[in-house]
């Protein structure tokens, strides 16, 4: 069982970004994604998760052996496949709780209880440290970025996918956001997950350690290791590659 990324060529606005990608993420593997600014990781997650802008031109995605490719977004995500934004977007008026309850319900095809769902969602908040007026705030509007992040990890929780895309889900978050983030994440993984964690940075891989660390330059895997793959790139940086 795994999320099976087959040759994929990714362009955006008419400029291609990945050629040939490939990538397997096996159930209980936690697989690193580093590069520098601009080689194409948002690209990659974005376009498995099927945003519109992020043509797919060749290739195959196989969930569990499923092409998800001809699938809307929706569909990807009743399917198992979560993304974690780099940059949430905000929505005035739609409500966290109804936000989620809605998507919850949706995902799991059963209306959720108001009442049960609210406890469930005070609890999952509780753990990962956000203060229960969030729950009748619009999403993200107004947020900070580490409190976006944070209801990134919520969502992760509430909606228990079976692969989860995380996008720098580490960054802007203070040092103690960071060990709480990491403790959602690691509740989250186990040996029925498969993770893509993109970072630039080497702490978050000290809480969760990755059993791959792959380096993308211009679209392209040029190095695969483990941890020490990440601790080598945070002293030395990419120059080797560029
Ligand atoms: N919606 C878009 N419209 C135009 N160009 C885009 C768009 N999305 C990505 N690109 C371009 O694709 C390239 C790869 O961008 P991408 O966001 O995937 O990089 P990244 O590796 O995630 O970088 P970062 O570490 O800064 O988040 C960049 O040159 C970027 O300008
Ligand atoms: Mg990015």
């Amino acid at each position: 069982m795994s999320l099976e990324i087959k040759n994929i060529t990714v362009s955006v606005e008419g400029k291609s970004i990945l050629e040939n990608f490939s990538l397997n993420i096996e159930k209980g593997e936690i697989h690193a994604l580093m590069g520098p600014n601009g080689s194409g990781k948002s690209t990659l997650s974005n376009a498995i998760a099927g945003h519109p802008k992020y043509k797919i031109e060749r290739g195959e995605v196989l969930l569990d052996g499923e092409n998800i490719l001809p699938l809307k977004v929706d569909e990807r995500a009743k399917l198992g496949l979560f993304l974690s934004m780099q940059y949430p977007p905000e929505i005035p008026g739609l409500s966290i709780t109804n936000f989620l309850r809605t998507s919850v319900s949706s995902l799991k095809g059963k209306k959720q209880h108001p009442i049960q769902f609210h406890k469930d969602l005070l609890l999952c908040m509780k753990e990962l440290g956000i203060e229960k007026q969030f729950a009748n705030r619009y999403l993200n509007v107004g947020f900070s970025g580490g409190e976006k992040k944070k209801l990134e990890i919520l969502q992760l929780s509430l909606m228990d996918p079976k692969y989860a895309l995380l996008d720098e889900t580490d960054s802007g978050l203070d040092v103690d956001a960071l060990k709480t983030v990491c403790e959602g994440i690691k509740q989250f993984a186990n040996k029925e997950k498969g993770i893509l964690l993109i970072t630039h940075y080497n702490r978050i891989l000290e809480y969760i350690q990755p059993n791959f660390v792959h380096i993308l330059i211009n679209g392209k895997i040029v190095e695969t290791g483990d941890k020490n793959l990440a601790v080598e790139i945070e002293k030395n940086g990419y120059k080797k590659y560029i």
